[in-house]
């Protein structure tokens, strides 16, 4: 019999000790994106192996061509399901630094809550699962499900090597599992839990626009030739229509339809539209017309700029022509589009819609699909009754609008389900400055945590 009051006791007394742990991981700058960051990706992953390691775990690194997976698991448990926990000890840059209040890779904790770079995408969420399990471990108790943690570092960049690694033969007997948990999401809002039931895919590009050999004065050439800045912007345009409609030739074509029920349900969340563009700092919100604003944000697909360059941006005018031009994009996918499809449709709109002039480049940086499971799933119900033993209420279920690149895979190369329990919030700041975790849902999700692996427990295997 397992004493989840002596797992209560035990959580709520080593606390101090927990937040040492998250302030240790949350102190690496573990920045996939940039490669002057390289070492301290895998400094991320070594100390992660060694807090396995020291909470009593089997732990160990699996290297790729990029940064290394980290791997650790407690015992089978025959007649049990198997639980792969997934995570990602990378983070998305800090940048504009000027804007944090205290510096990104300093955790502080101001009201109850702590700030950092990672604090809740994705470390902190992720080590919840790690201290739920060191709690069972360390009041004596065996697990009454064998868990395998699988934490990555280039999930904020696509997944590329442990895409490739579950193609390896060994991956599919390491990683088998009945059911992946992840808490890389949010929650509904401040106190209403959520289970997340669909994310949406991505599919990332990078565009080079050439033009002359060099800047020029724009009063003498301007006339003569095309200015790639200009180009660039005219052809990134027509890839989206005045009221947010996404302008590829059959870009719509896969999109699979919200159900009638979904929409039903949705309308019954609670959901201000005032109140969250206020949040948001904006005057009114923006999107495809025909659908409420959490079904454009969860269900629909989009188009974004992220990052736009070429000519002068510095203080006051220089007139020139600039000699090169740049853009970041990307594609929110729903089901059933593929992000190589959608990487077909762009490449396809770019050769047809060539702008004069100027030479193109057309990078296609990473992609993943979305998702939806079944939201009747028995997993669902038990990580139900956990959450509502830790917040005090049942979770809502949702869909998000953000990307888990991998996610997919899971579902397809390990035919496991999915459990997408986020313990974050809309307001954590996640790839903004100043990125949070309430210290209060670090708590409760690591409260929910160690109860689900009792819940899951009494779900029957496939095994
Ligand atoms: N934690 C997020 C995913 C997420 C965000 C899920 C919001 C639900 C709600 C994850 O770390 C992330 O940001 N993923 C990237 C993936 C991309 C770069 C391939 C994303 O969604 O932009
Ligand atoms: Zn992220």
């Amino acid at each position: 019999m397992s004493d989840l009051n002596a797992i209560d006791r035990y959580l709520q007394q080593t606390q101090p000790s927990q937040l040492e742990l998250l302030n240790r991981l949350l102190r690496i700058p573990s920045i996939s994106a940039d490669p002057a960051y390289s070492g301290s990706v895998r400094e991320a992953a070594d100390t992660l192996v060694e807090i396995f390691r020291e909470l009593g775990l089997q732990a160990e690194l699996i290297e790729t061509d990029g940064p290394p997976l980290v791997y650790a698991e407690t015992p089978a448990v025959p007649g049990r399901p198997v639980v792969l926990v997934y995570g990602h000890y990378d983070v998305q840059p800090p940048d504009p630094l000027e804007l944090w209040e205290t510096p990104p890779f300093e955790p502080t904790i101001r009201d109850g809550k702590i700030y950092a770079r990672g604090a809740t995408d994705d470390k902190g969420q992720m080590l919840t699962h790690v201290l739920s399990v060191s709690a069972w471990l360390a009041t004596g108790q065996s697990l009454p499900v064998q868990i395998k943690f699988l934490i990555e570092g280039e999930e904020e960049v696509g997944s590329e090597q442990l895409e490739a690694y579950l193609q390896r033969p060994e991956a599919a007997d390491k990683l088998a599992c009945d059911v992946v948990v992840i808490s890389d999401s949010t929650q509904y809002g401040p106190d209403q839990p959520a289970i997340t039931y669909g994310l949406r895919g991505i599919a990332y590009f990078e565009i080079h626009c050439f033009g002359p050999n060099q800047d020029l004065h724009s009063g003498s050439f301007g006339g003569a030739v095309a200015n790639p800045a200009t180009q660039l912007c005219r052809l990134l345009s027509q890839m989206i229509d005045d009221s947010g409609r996404i302008q590829i030739p059959g870009f719509y074509d896969a999109v699979r339809p919200l159900e009638e029920s979904e929409r039903q349900n949705w309308a019954r969340l609670e959901f201000d539209d005032a109140e969250f563009a206020a949040q948001i700092g904006v005057e009114e919100l923006f999107g495809e017309a025909g659908y409420t604003t959490l079904e454009r944000r969860w269900a629909r697909p989009t188009f974004d700029i992220h990052g736009l360059w070429g000519g002068y941006a510095g203080e006051g005018g220089k007139t020139i022509i600039t000699a090169r031009a740049g853009a970041k994009f990307s594609f929110r996918l729903v089901p059933d589009q593929t992000p190589e499809q959608v990487a077909e449709q762009v490449r396809a709109f770019v050769d047809s819609h060539r702008p004069p002039g100027v030479r193109l480049e057309l990078i296609d940086l990473h992609g993943g699909p979305g998702v939806v499971v079944d939201p009747n799933s028995p997993f669902i119900a038990a990580a139900q009754e956990a959450i509502t033993a830790a917040f005090g209420k049942p979770a809502v279920l949702i869909r998000e609008g953000g990307s888990i690149p991998i996610v997919a895979s899971f579902v397809q190369r390990l035919g496991a389900d999915v459990l997408l329990l986020g313990w974050g919030q809309d307001d954590d700041g996640a790839h903004s400055p100043n990125e949070k975790l309430n210290l209060e849902d670090f708590y409760r999700g690591t409260r929910a945590s160690s109860r689900l692996w009792d819940t899951l427990a009494r779900v029957a295997s496939s095994a």
